[in-house]
């Protein structure tokens, strides 16, 4: 069954977007104001702030969040910068606050609401408007439990909008009331961050580079093209499969998910959304991941498992061996990404040639031409100039 009704056009082109767009600094930075500032962001999950006072930080392109659970129980987003001189006012990814944010410079006090309480010393300052000197509030919405960012507003559609396609498939989960397995885990990579994404968006190469996947789910595994910044990859796991340790236990092991209609309980299902985030759901955890440039050619990829609080010890031991099928097909991903990133380095390499099966590469990229038009340029621009032409660019579109 599948959300989107497109299907991959005759003669459409297969090239992807051009090698220099893997290796430039100038494009980066429109990448980090176009692409990642102004699209959501996965921040974590309600359970990973659960208690008023808890919260969880994320460094991305230039920019520090502080998520929070306040007093009266409400999750909200902040720039994690001291209205002060901008020291960031909670330092650790992730920990627990009695009732106040205090700043580690100089000690100014702010509620779990943002609000400043008080500066240090401050017979030292004029008067403080309490609200207008708060912490600056990053946009926030909270979906299906998990917690999306967004750096800077625009006209972008709401994560409920964008993910209204999925919204009555992955409503059968329960979300919500999953709890963290693990914590969130960041890892870097030596590429650019759209070689990342270029191979986690096709499943062409599964068959040759994932032997685990191939076993586990083989043909039934299918990929839906970027539509509106939403794709989905769906596959539904041979309970005879074993040539693999991992997949055969997984197999024997999994329990029948009846809490989830017959279609979907052996389902292994990816969901995509715009620039960077994908939501992957198997029986027995849900998982997000997604990545952030740090420079041309370096790369941080940031993720966590959630589980259902009643699982018993065969799901449990279901979904380990899940996640020990899912870490190979991670490594073997990010071999994947490096030999491709690196050849565009190469005198040699002239572009992308693209399967059908590959059709979800060119959605992507599709999508990126809009926000960053240059990236249409086969040549790659003049570095200095680039930012110009791309907002001679938008503004023609
Ligand atoms: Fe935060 Fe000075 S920078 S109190």
């Amino acid at each position: 069954m599948r959300i989107h009704d497109v299907a991959v056009p005759n003669d459409w082109d297969r090239k992807g977007l051009p090698g220099w767009a893997y290796h430039s600094p100038a494009l980066l930075e429109l990448e980090r104001e176009h692409v990642f500032r102004r699209h959501w962001q996965i921040a974590g999950h309600v359970s990973d702030v659960p208690e008023p006072g808890d919260y969880l930080t994320m460094d991305v392109v230039g920019e520090r969040a502080l998520v929070v659970r306040g007093q009266d129980g409400v999750v909200r987003a902040f720039h994690n910068i001291c209205r002060h001189r901008g020291s960031r006012v909670v330092a650790d990814d992730k920990g627990h606050c009695k009732n106040a944010l205090v700043c580690p410079f100089h000690g100014w006090v702010y509620n779990l609401d943002g609000t400043l309480r008080g500066a240090a010393r401050p017979r030292s300052f004029p008067e403080l408007d309490k609200t207008e000197f708060g912490l600056k509030p990053l946009d926030l919405e909270i979906w299906m439990g998990f917690i999306f960012i967004r750096f800077r507003a625009g006209d972008q559609p709401s994560v409920a909008e964008i993910m209204k396609p999925v919204e009555a498939e992955i409503a059968n989960y329960g979300l919500a009331d999953m709890l963290p397995t693990g914590g969130i885990s960041t890892t870097e990579l030596p590429v650019n961050w759209k070689s990342v994404r270029d191979v986690d968006n096709e499943g062409y190469h599964v068959a040759m580079a994932h032997p685990a996947l191939q076993d586990l789910y083989g043909s039934t595994y299918f990929d839906e093209p970027f539509v509106n910044g939403l794709s989905r990859s769906f596959a539904t796991y041979n309970p005879h499969a074993g040539r693999r340790w991992s997949v055969r236990n997984y197999v024997r092991i999994a329990p029948e998910a009846d809490h989830l209609p017959p279609h979907l309980r052996k389902a292994w299902i990816y969901y995509g959304m715009f620039p960077n985030n994908v939501l992957t759901i198997m029986p027995e955890s849900v998982q997000f991941y997604q990545e952030f440039p740090i420079a041309p050619d370096r790369t941080v990829l940031r993720g966590a498992m959630y589980r259902y609080a009643d699982e018993d010890r065969r799901t449990k031991a279901a979904r380990y061996l899940a996640l020990r099928i899912d870490r190979d097909t991670a490594s073997e991903d990010q071999q994947l990404s490096i030999w491709s990133n690196e050849s565009m380095l190469s005198k040699a390499f002239e572009g992308f040639y693209l399967s059908d099966l590959e059709y979800g590469v060119r959605t992507h990229h599709d999508h990126l031409r809009r926000v960053v038009p240059v990236l249409g340029l086969e040549k790659a621009p003049n570095e200095t100039e680039m930012k110009t032409l791309n907002s001679a660019l938008l503004s023609q579109a």
